[in-house]
Protein backbone atom coordinates (compact mmCIF):
# COMPACT_ATOMS: atom_id res chain seq x y z
CA UNK A 1 0.00 0.00 0.00
CA UNK A 2 1.25 3.82 -0.77
CA UNK A 3 2.20 5.92 1.58
CA UNK A 4 0.34 8.98 2.32
CA UNK A 5 1.42 11.41 0.22
CA UNK A 6 -0.24 15.08 -0.45
CA UNK A 7 -0.23 17.04 -3.51
CA UNK A 8 1.90 14.52 -5.54
CA UNK A 9 -0.34 15.39 -8.53
CA UNK A 10 1.81 18.96 -8.71
CA UNK A 11 5.23 17.25 -8.97
CA UNK A 12 7.91 14.27 -6.55
CA UNK A 13 9.29 17.31 -5.41
CA UNK A 14 6.62 19.12 -4.14
CA UNK A 15 4.69 16.39 -2.55
CA UNK A 16 4.56 16.23 1.25
CA UNK A 17 4.72 12.70 2.67
CA UNK A 18 3.28 11.90 6.58
CA UNK A 19 5.44 9.98 8.64
CA UNK A 20 4.34 8.94 12.37
CA UNK A 21 5.00 11.65 15.28
CA UNK A 22 5.94 8.89 17.65
CA UNK A 23 8.64 6.74 16.08
CA UNK A 24 8.75 8.73 13.06
CA UNK A 25 8.23 5.71 10.40
CA UNK A 26 6.43 6.01 7.21
CA UNK A 27 2.32 6.04 7.58
CA UNK A 28 0.79 3.26 5.32
CA UNK A 29 -2.98 3.22 4.93
CA UNK A 30 -4.82 0.08 5.19
CA UNK A 31 -4.91 -1.71 8.79
CA UNK A 32 -8.12 -1.64 9.78
CA UNK A 33 -9.48 0.16 6.46
CA UNK A 34 -12.83 0.06 5.53
CA UNK A 35 -12.89 -1.00 2.11
CA UNK A 36 -15.48 1.60 1.18
CA UNK A 37 -12.89 2.67 -1.07
CA UNK A 38 -13.70 6.43 0.27
CA UNK A 39 -10.04 8.29 0.03
CA UNK A 40 -11.57 10.62 2.85
CA UNK A 41 -12.11 7.93 5.82
CA UNK A 42 -9.62 5.60 6.79
CA UNK A 43 -6.88 3.93 9.02
CA UNK A 44 -2.56 5.31 8.92
CA UNK A 45 -0.51 2.84 10.13
CA UNK A 46 3.43 2.98 10.80
CA UNK A 47 3.05 -0.11 13.23
CA UNK A 48 3.90 1.64 16.19
CA UNK A 49 0.57 3.43 16.20
CA UNK A 50 -2.37 3.62 13.77
CA UNK A 51 -4.42 6.83 13.61
CA UNK A 52 -7.61 7.48 11.45
CA UNK A 53 -8.11 9.87 8.53
CA UNK A 54 -12.18 11.58 8.76
CA UNK A 55 -13.38 13.53 6.22
CA UNK A 56 -9.99 13.91 4.55
CA UNK A 57 -7.85 14.75 7.70
CA UNK A 58 -5.44 12.44 9.27
CA UNK A 59 -5.37 12.76 12.89
CA UNK A 60 -1.63 12.31 13.94
CA UNK A 61 -2.53 12.29 18.12
CA UNK A 62 -2.75 9.77 19.82
CA UNK A 63 -5.85 9.38 23.07
CA UNK A 64 -8.18 12.24 23.17
CA UNK A 65 -8.47 15.07 20.21
CA UNK A 66 -8.13 18.83 21.77
CA UNK A 67 -11.30 20.07 21.26
CA UNK A 68 -13.83 17.12 21.48
CA UNK A 69 -14.37 14.15 23.68
CA UNK A 70 -13.37 11.65 21.25
CA UNK A 71 -10.64 9.25 21.55
CA UNK A 72 -8.40 8.24 18.48
CA UNK A 73 -8.87 4.94 19.62
CA UNK A 74 -12.58 4.84 19.40
CA UNK A 75 -12.40 7.29 16.48
CA UNK A 76 -10.71 4.07 14.79
CA UNK A 77 -13.07 1.72 15.94
CA UNK A 78 -15.79 3.64 14.52
CA UNK A 79 -14.75 3.67 10.87
CA UNK A 80 -13.56 0.22 10.71
CA UNK A 81 -17.32 -0.03 11.85
CA UNK A 82 -18.26 1.39 8.69
CA UNK A 83 -19.35 4.42 10.96
CA UNK A 84 -18.11 7.26 9.24
CA UNK A 85 -21.14 9.97 10.59
CA UNK A 86 -20.43 9.47 14.14
CA UNK A 87 -17.03 9.44 13.68
CA UNK A 88 -16.80 12.40 12.61
CA UNK A 89 -20.26 13.85 14.72
CA UNK A 90 -18.27 13.44 17.81
CA UNK A 91 -15.01 14.66 16.30
CA UNK A 92 -16.71 18.01 15.52
CA UNK A 93 -18.67 17.88 19.28
CA UNK A 94 -16.70 20.46 22.19
CA UNK A 95 -15.96 18.26 25.36
CA UNK A 96 -17.96 21.24 27.56
CA UNK A 97 -21.01 21.61 25.15
CA UNK A 98 -24.17 21.91 26.50
CA UNK A 99 -27.89 20.65 24.94
CA UNK A 100 -29.50 23.54 24.54
CA UNK A 101 -33.00 22.33 25.40
CA UNK A 102 -35.18 22.45 28.51
CA UNK A 103 -35.17 18.55 28.67
CA UNK A 104 -30.89 18.94 29.89
CA UNK A 105 -32.02 21.30 32.75
CA UNK A 106 -34.80 19.62 34.06
CA UNK A 107 -32.74 16.07 34.44
CA UNK A 108 -31.39 18.45 37.53
CA UNK A 109 -34.51 18.00 39.79
CA UNK A 110 -35.42 14.33 39.21
CA UNK A 111 -35.32 13.11 42.60
CA UNK A 112 -33.11 10.20 44.00
CA UNK A 113 -30.78 9.33 41.14
CA UNK A 114 -27.29 9.98 42.33
CA UNK A 115 -24.98 13.01 40.36
CA UNK A 116 -23.14 10.61 38.37
CA UNK A 117 -26.36 8.72 37.15
CA UNK A 118 -27.48 12.32 36.12
CA UNK A 119 -24.20 13.25 34.38
CA UNK A 120 -23.87 10.09 32.94
CA UNK A 121 -27.73 10.72 31.09
CA UNK A 122 -26.88 14.41 30.47
CA UNK A 123 -23.62 13.66 28.70
CA UNK A 124 -25.55 11.41 26.46
CA UNK A 125 -28.34 13.87 26.11
CA UNK A 126 -25.62 16.89 25.06
CA UNK A 127 -24.32 14.46 22.66
CA UNK A 128 -27.53 13.61 20.61
CA UNK A 129 -28.70 16.98 20.52
CA UNK A 130 -25.12 17.80 18.79
CA UNK A 131 -25.64 14.53 16.66
CA UNK A 132 -29.15 16.14 15.61
CA UNK A 133 -28.14 19.75 15.19
CA UNK A 134 -24.84 18.72 13.01
CA UNK A 135 -27.01 16.32 10.75
CA UNK A 136 -28.84 19.25 10.23
CA UNK A 137 -25.64 21.47 9.32
CA UNK A 138 -24.02 19.08 7.72
CA UNK A 139 -26.42 17.02 5.97
CA UNK A 140 -29.73 18.50 5.74
CA UNK A 141 -28.95 22.40 5.31
CA UNK A 142 -24.92 21.75 4.10
CA UNK A 143 -25.18 24.20 0.60
CA UNK A 144 -26.75 26.86 3.30
CA UNK A 145 -24.29 26.51 6.08
CA UNK A 146 -21.61 29.09 6.63
CA UNK A 147 -18.31 29.53 8.53
CA UNK A 148 -19.69 31.56 10.85
CA UNK A 149 -22.62 28.86 11.32
CA UNK A 150 -20.38 26.17 12.50
CA UNK A 151 -18.32 28.72 15.17
CA UNK A 152 -21.97 29.66 16.51
CA UNK A 153 -22.75 25.96 16.78
CA UNK A 154 -19.67 24.72 17.89
CA UNK A 155 -19.01 27.65 20.45
CA UNK A 156 -22.19 28.51 21.30
CA UNK A 157 -22.65 31.53 23.88
CA UNK A 158 -22.58 29.57 27.20
CA UNK A 159 -19.46 31.40 28.90
CA UNK A 160 -17.63 34.34 27.95
CA UNK A 161 -14.79 32.50 26.81
CA UNK A 162 -16.82 30.50 24.47
CA UNK A 163 -18.16 33.82 23.15
CA UNK A 164 -14.64 35.88 22.64
CA UNK A 165 -13.59 32.65 20.45
CA UNK A 166 -16.43 32.74 18.18
CA UNK A 167 -15.71 36.34 18.05
CA UNK A 168 -12.31 36.40 17.49
CA UNK A 169 -12.49 33.49 14.67
CA UNK A 170 -16.35 34.83 12.74
CA UNK A 171 -14.75 38.57 12.70
CA UNK A 172 -11.00 37.49 11.94
CA UNK A 173 -10.75 39.16 8.60
CA UNK A 174 -9.51 42.57 8.73
CA UNK A 175 -8.59 42.37 12.66
CA UNK A 176 -5.34 44.05 13.14
CA UNK A 177 -3.30 41.37 14.21
CA UNK A 178 -4.12 39.40 10.58
CA UNK A 179 -3.22 42.61 8.67
CA UNK A 180 0.03 42.33 10.72
CA UNK A 181 0.24 38.77 9.62
CA UNK A 182 -0.67 39.23 5.27
CA UNK A 183 2.18 42.26 5.73
CA UNK A 184 4.91 39.68 6.53
CA UNK A 185 3.16 36.83 4.16
CA UNK A 186 4.43 39.57 1.26
CA UNK A 187 8.03 38.13 1.97
CA UNK A 188 7.04 34.33 1.23
CA UNK A 189 8.64 33.19 -2.03
CA UNK A 190 6.82 30.46 -3.29
CA UNK A 191 9.00 29.19 -5.55
CA UNK A 192 11.12 27.20 -2.57
CA UNK A 193 8.69 25.24 -1.48
CA UNK A 194 5.37 24.28 0.04
CA UNK A 195 4.76 26.33 3.15
CA UNK A 196 3.68 25.40 6.69
CA UNK A 197 0.61 27.17 8.37
CA UNK A 198 1.33 26.05 12.12
CA UNK A 199 -1.39 26.34 14.17
CA UNK A 200 -3.90 27.39 11.24
CA UNK A 201 -6.96 27.59 13.32
CA UNK A 202 -9.88 27.57 10.74
CA UNK A 203 -7.91 28.85 7.64
CA UNK A 204 -8.15 32.41 7.52
CA UNK A 205 -4.47 32.78 7.09
CA UNK A 206 -3.90 29.83 4.87
CA UNK A 207 -7.17 31.24 2.86
CA UNK A 208 -4.99 34.13 1.75
CA UNK A 209 -1.68 32.61 1.86
CA UNK A 210 -3.32 29.94 -1.29
CA UNK A 211 -4.64 33.14 -3.13
CA UNK A 212 -0.89 34.63 -3.72
CA UNK A 213 -0.18 31.54 -6.01
CA UNK A 214 -3.49 29.19 -6.69
CA UNK A 215 -0.10 26.33 -7.51
CA UNK A 216 1.14 26.54 -3.73
CA UNK A 217 1.09 23.61 -2.14
CA UNK A 218 -0.37 25.08 1.48
CA UNK A 219 -0.27 23.05 4.21
CA UNK A 220 -2.40 23.86 7.49
CA UNK A 221 -1.60 21.90 10.89
CA UNK A 222 -3.74 22.11 13.95
CA UNK A 223 -4.15 20.37 16.80
CA UNK A 224 -8.08 20.96 16.74
CA UNK A 225 -10.17 19.14 14.17
CA UNK A 226 -13.34 21.55 14.89
CA UNK A 227 -10.70 24.41 13.38
CA UNK A 228 -9.44 22.17 10.60
CA UNK A 229 -12.82 21.02 9.60
CA UNK A 230 -13.99 24.15 9.09
CA UNK A 231 -10.40 25.17 6.92
CA UNK A 232 -11.01 22.67 5.07
CA UNK A 233 -14.79 22.58 4.35
CA UNK A 234 -15.18 26.58 4.27
CA UNK A 235 -12.42 29.08 3.91
CA UNK A 236 -9.42 27.81 2.84
CA UNK A 237 -10.29 24.80 0.44
CA UNK A 238 -7.43 23.86 -1.45
CA UNK A 239 -4.88 23.70 1.28
CA UNK A 240 -3.91 20.36 3.13
CA UNK A 241 -4.55 19.85 6.51
CA UNK A 242 -2.75 17.06 9.06
CA UNK A 243 -3.95 17.31 12.99
CA UNK A 244 -1.11 16.98 15.01
CA UNK A 245 0.70 18.69 18.13
CA UNK A 246 3.01 21.29 17.18
CA UNK A 247 5.01 20.24 20.31
CA UNK A 248 5.77 16.82 19.41
CA UNK A 249 7.85 15.44 15.99
CA UNK A 250 6.28 16.90 13.65
CA UNK A 251 4.39 14.36 11.10
CA UNK A 252 7.02 15.63 7.90
CA UNK A 253 10.44 14.20 6.35
CA UNK A 254 13.18 16.35 6.54
CA UNK A 255 13.25 19.92 4.31
CA UNK A 256 10.20 19.00 2.81
CA UNK A 257 9.06 23.24 3.39
CA UNK A 258 10.38 26.06 1.86
CA UNK A 259 8.89 28.80 4.41
CA UNK A 260 6.51 28.42 7.94
CA UNK A 261 4.54 31.15 9.14
CA UNK A 262 2.95 31.20 12.66
CA UNK A 263 0.42 33.27 13.60
CA UNK A 264 -1.01 34.46 16.43
CA UNK A 265 -0.44 31.00 17.65
CA UNK A 266 3.45 30.08 18.82
CA UNK A 267 3.24 32.04 22.43
CA UNK A 268 0.21 29.11 23.30
CA UNK A 269 3.40 26.33 23.44
CA UNK A 270 5.06 25.74 26.59
CA UNK A 271 7.87 24.28 24.76
CA UNK A 272 9.19 26.32 21.96
CA UNK A 273 12.63 25.15 21.74
CA UNK A 274 11.81 21.72 20.73
CA UNK A 275 8.89 23.44 18.01
CA UNK A 276 11.60 25.81 17.03
CA UNK A 277 14.37 22.64 16.38
CA UNK A 278 10.98 20.79 14.89
CA UNK A 279 10.51 23.48 12.15
CA UNK A 280 14.08 23.70 11.28
CA UNK A 281 14.10 19.73 10.22
CA UNK A 282 11.11 20.11 8.41
CA UNK A 283 12.07 23.38 6.20
CA UNK A 284 14.75 23.32 3.73
CA UNK A 285 18.23 25.60 4.49
CA UNK A 286 17.09 28.48 2.68
CA UNK A 287 13.83 28.38 3.90
CA UNK A 288 11.99 31.15 6.04
CA UNK A 289 10.52 31.55 9.34
CA UNK A 290 7.99 34.11 10.29
CA UNK A 291 6.45 33.97 14.03
CA UNK A 292 3.82 36.55 13.71
CA UNK A 293 1.48 38.56 16.36
CA UNK A 294 3.07 36.64 19.18
CA UNK A 295 2.88 38.14 23.08
CA UNK A 296 5.53 39.71 24.53
CA UNK A 297 6.39 38.29 28.15
CA UNK A 298 7.45 41.80 29.08
CA UNK A 299 3.77 43.52 28.49
CA UNK A 300 0.73 41.92 30.36
CA UNK A 301 -1.96 40.43 29.29
CA UNK A 302 -5.27 39.12 30.42
CA UNK A 303 -5.54 36.07 28.66
CA UNK A 304 -3.38 32.88 29.74
CA UNK A 305 -0.23 32.17 27.44
CA UNK A 306 3.35 31.08 27.76
CA UNK A 307 5.20 34.13 25.99
CA UNK A 308 8.45 35.06 25.61
CA UNK A 309 10.58 38.30 25.82
CA UNK A 310 11.38 39.46 22.78
CA UNK A 311 15.27 38.11 22.93
CA UNK A 312 13.82 35.08 23.72
CA UNK A 313 12.19 34.39 20.85
CA UNK A 314 15.49 35.35 18.82
CA UNK A 315 17.54 32.92 20.58
CA UNK A 316 15.01 30.37 19.49
CA UNK A 317 16.44 30.71 15.74
CA UNK A 318 20.19 29.48 16.95
CA UNK A 319 22.46 30.93 13.92
CA UNK A 320 19.87 32.13 11.95
CA UNK A 321 19.75 35.76 11.14
CA UNK A 322 16.77 36.82 12.56
CA UNK A 323 14.56 40.80 11.93
CA UNK A 324 11.85 41.52 14.52
CA UNK A 325 9.52 44.23 14.36
CA UNK A 326 6.64 45.39 16.87
CA UNK A 327 3.21 44.73 15.26
CA UNK A 328 1.97 48.13 15.69
CA UNK A 329 4.96 49.25 13.35
CA UNK A 330 3.70 47.15 11.23
CA UNK A 331 0.39 47.51 11.23
CA UNK A 332 1.23 51.30 9.91
CA UNK A 333 3.69 50.98 7.20
CA UNK A 334 0.92 47.82 6.06
CA UNK A 335 -1.83 50.94 6.00
CA UNK A 336 0.55 53.10 4.16
CA UNK A 337 0.61 49.95 1.91
CA UNK A 338 4.21 49.04 2.19
CA UNK A 339 5.11 45.43 3.60
CA UNK A 340 7.72 45.86 6.80
CA UNK A 341 11.02 47.09 6.66
CA UNK A 342 13.19 43.93 7.90
CA UNK A 343 16.68 45.50 6.69
CA UNK A 344 17.48 47.29 10.15
CA UNK A 345 18.66 46.19 12.91
CA UNK A 346 16.06 45.00 15.89
CA UNK A 347 15.22 48.10 18.04
CA UNK A 348 15.40 46.25 21.10
CA UNK A 349 14.31 49.25 23.18
CA UNK A 350 11.08 49.45 21.10
CA UNK A 351 10.34 45.85 21.20
CA UNK A 352 10.35 45.42 24.96
CA UNK A 353 7.29 48.19 25.38
CA UNK A 354 5.63 46.55 22.38
CA UNK A 355 2.68 44.26 23.21
CA UNK A 356 2.89 42.33 20.09
CA UNK A 357 5.64 41.29 18.24
CA UNK A 358 6.45 39.39 14.84
CA UNK A 359 9.96 38.45 13.41
CA UNK A 360 11.34 36.86 10.60
CA UNK A 361 14.54 34.08 10.78
CA UNK A 362 16.43 32.80 8.08
CA UNK A 363 19.71 31.56 6.68
CA UNK A 364 19.14 33.52 3.58
CA UNK A 365 19.41 37.17 2.76
CA UNK A 366 16.17 37.42 0.58
CA UNK A 367 13.80 38.20 3.40
CA UNK A 368 15.98 41.25 4.66
CA UNK A 369 14.91 43.72 2.74
CA UNK A 370 13.59 47.35 2.86
CA UNK A 371 9.67 47.84 3.01
CA UNK A 372 8.03 47.60 -0.49
CA UNK A 373 4.24 48.94 -2.13
CA UNK A 374 2.34 46.31 -1.87
CA UNK A 375 0.93 45.74 -5.84
CA UNK A 376 -2.51 45.45 -4.79
CA UNK A 377 -4.07 45.57 -1.08
CA UNK A 378 -3.36 42.12 0.74
CA UNK A 379 -6.74 41.79 2.83
CA UNK A 380 -8.32 42.71 -0.76
CA UNK A 381 -8.03 38.35 -2.06
CA UNK A 382 -10.86 36.40 -2.56
CA UNK A 383 -14.49 38.18 -3.74
CA UNK A 384 -14.72 41.47 -2.16
CA UNK A 385 -17.39 41.63 0.42
CA UNK A 386 -18.21 44.16 3.17
CA UNK A 387 -16.34 43.47 6.60
CA UNK A 388 -19.15 41.51 8.67
CA UNK A 389 -18.27 43.85 11.49
CA UNK A 390 -20.70 46.14 9.52
CA UNK A 391 -24.54 46.87 10.15
CA UNK A 392 -25.77 47.74 7.04
CA UNK A 393 -28.97 49.50 6.10
CA UNK A 394 -30.82 50.86 3.06
CA UNK A 395 -31.59 54.27 2.36
CA UNK A 396 -34.66 54.98 0.28
CA UNK A 397 -32.64 55.97 -2.68
CA UNK A 398 -30.49 52.04 -2.59
CA UNK A 399 -27.30 53.89 -0.80
CA UNK A 400 -26.27 51.91 2.02
CA UNK A 401 -25.39 53.12 5.62
CA UNK A 402 -22.92 51.04 7.36
CA UNK A 403 -22.07 51.05 10.57
CA UNK A 404 -19.19 49.52 13.13
CA UNK A 405 -20.74 47.40 15.74
CA UNK A 406 -18.33 45.27 18.02
CA UNK A 407 -19.62 42.07 19.03
CA UNK A 408 -18.31 42.96 22.84
CA UNK A 409 -16.34 45.36 24.69
CA UNK A 410 -13.26 42.61 24.74
CA UNK A 411 -13.28 42.66 21.22
CA UNK A 412 -13.11 46.23 21.18
CA UNK A 413 -10.12 46.27 23.43
CA UNK A 414 -8.27 43.20 21.74
CA UNK A 415 -8.52 45.21 18.28
CA UNK A 416 -8.34 48.31 19.49
CA UNK A 417 -5.99 49.89 16.58
CA UNK A 418 -8.75 48.85 14.14
CA UNK A 419 -10.09 52.35 15.25
CA UNK A 420 -7.05 53.52 12.92
CA UNK A 421 -8.73 52.85 9.91
CA UNK A 422 -11.98 51.03 10.68
CA UNK A 423 -14.70 53.88 10.47
CA UNK A 424 -18.21 54.03 12.98
CA UNK A 425 -19.99 55.01 9.68
CA UNK A 426 -19.97 55.07 6.51
CA UNK A 427 -22.04 55.27 3.11
CA UNK A 428 -21.78 53.10 0.25
CA UNK A 429 -23.45 54.67 -2.99
CA UNK A 430 -25.98 52.03 -4.60
CA UNK A 431 -23.60 52.35 -7.61
CA UNK A 432 -20.34 50.98 -5.25
CA UNK A 433 -22.73 47.90 -4.49
CA UNK A 434 -23.38 47.37 -7.68
CA UNK A 435 -19.14 47.45 -8.71
CA UNK A 436 -18.54 45.24 -5.55
CA UNK A 437 -21.00 42.61 -7.20
CA UNK A 438 -19.82 42.72 -10.39
CA UNK A 439 -16.00 42.95 -9.35
CA UNK A 440 -16.02 46.22 -10.37
CA UNK A 441 -12.61 48.26 -8.79
CA UNK A 442 -14.15 51.59 -8.83
CA UNK A 443 -12.80 54.49 -7.26
CA UNK A 444 -14.90 54.29 -4.26
CA UNK A 445 -14.80 50.33 -3.86
CA UNK A 446 -11.05 51.25 -3.91
CA UNK A 447 -11.37 53.87 -1.17
CA UNK A 448 -13.59 51.30 0.99
CA UNK A 449 -10.88 48.49 0.66
CA UNK A 450 -8.40 50.94 1.88
CA UNK A 451 -10.23 51.14 4.88
CA UNK A 452 -10.67 47.57 5.70
CA UNK A 453 -14.64 48.31 5.03
CA UNK A 454 -14.59 45.88 1.90
CA UNK A 455 -12.70 42.81 2.50
CA UNK A 456 -11.60 39.94 0.57
CA UNK A 457 -13.55 36.70 1.69
CA UNK A 458 -14.32 32.73 0.49
CA UNK A 459 -17.77 32.25 -0.39
CA UNK A 460 -19.89 30.69 1.90
CA UNK A 461 -18.07 32.43 4.78
CA UNK A 462 -21.19 34.28 6.56
CA UNK A 463 -24.62 34.19 5.11
CA UNK A 464 -25.50 38.03 4.94
CA UNK A 465 -22.49 38.24 3.01
CA UNK A 466 -23.57 35.78 0.33
CA UNK A 467 -26.73 37.19 0.30
CA UNK A 468 -26.11 40.76 -0.85
CA UNK A 469 -27.80 42.79 -1.86
CA UNK A 470 -30.79 41.48 -0.60
CA UNK A 471 -30.04 40.54 2.59
CA UNK A 472 -30.19 44.45 3.27
CA UNK A 473 -34.00 45.23 4.87
CA UNK A 474 -33.82 47.35 7.08
CA UNK A 475 -34.42 51.56 6.25
CA UNK A 476 -31.96 53.43 8.04
CA UNK A 477 -32.73 54.65 11.68
CA UNK A 478 -30.79 57.40 14.28
CA UNK A 479 -28.75 55.26 15.80
CA UNK A 480 -25.11 56.29 16.04
CA UNK A 481 -21.46 55.16 16.67
CA UNK A 482 -19.87 52.17 17.99
CA UNK A 483 -21.45 49.96 20.04
CA UNK A 484 -21.57 46.38 21.41
CA UNK A 485 -24.08 43.56 19.72
C1 LIG B 1 -5.47 32.08 18.17
S1 LIG B 1 -5.60 30.73 17.10
C2 LIG B 1 -4.79 31.36 15.65
C3 LIG B 1 -5.26 30.70 14.41
C4 LIG B 1 -4.65 31.20 13.09
N1 LIG B 1 -3.23 31.01 13.05
C5 LIG B 1 -5.00 32.65 12.85
O1 LIG B 1 -4.09 33.48 12.87
O2 LIG B 1 -6.18 32.95 12.66
C6 LIG B 1 -4.41 29.60 17.77
C7 LIG B 1 -4.49 28.22 17.14
O3 LIG B 1 -3.35 27.47 17.57
C8 LIG B 1 -3.75 26.13 17.77
N2 LIG B 1 -2.78 25.49 18.68
C9 LIG B 1 -2.46 25.86 19.94
N3 LIG B 1 -1.54 25.02 20.45
C10 LIG B 1 -1.26 24.11 19.48
C11 LIG B 1 -0.41 22.97 19.42
N4 LIG B 1 0.35 22.59 20.46
N5 LIG B 1 -0.37 22.26 18.28
C12 LIG B 1 -1.14 22.60 17.21
N6 LIG B 1 -1.98 23.67 17.23
C13 LIG B 1 -2.04 24.40 18.34
C14 LIG B 1 -5.15 26.25 18.35
O4 LIG B 1 -5.90 25.05 18.20
C15 LIG B 1 -5.72 27.43 17.56
O5 LIG B 1 -6.41 27.00 16.42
Amino acid sequence: MDHLAFGSDKGAASSVTLSCPSCGGRLERGFGDTGTGSESYGILSCGCARYPVVAGIPILIQGTVPGSAATTEKICELIIAGDERTALFDLLLRPTRKARSDTRRLMDYVPGISRKTRRRWQTRHDRKEWHREAYRLLYEQRAETTACDMFSAYFGEETESSRNTCHYFSYRFAQPRYLTTLAMTAMIDPRVGPVLDLGCGSGHVTHHLQSIDPEQIVVGVDKSYFMLYVAKNWIAKNALYVLCDAETRLPFDDDVFGSVLCSNTFHFLSDMDSCANELRRITVRDGVFFLTAVRNALQPHSTPNNALSPRQYAELWGDLSVAMLPDDMILRQYLEGKSPDLSTNSNWESLEHAPLISLVASADDRPFHPGEPFSSWPHARGRLRINPLYRVERRPEGDLSLTLVEPSRFFADENVEANAYLPERVSVSAQAVADLEDGTLSDEVRRLVEKCVFVGMPTGYDRSIEALPPYVTRTLDSGSGREAR
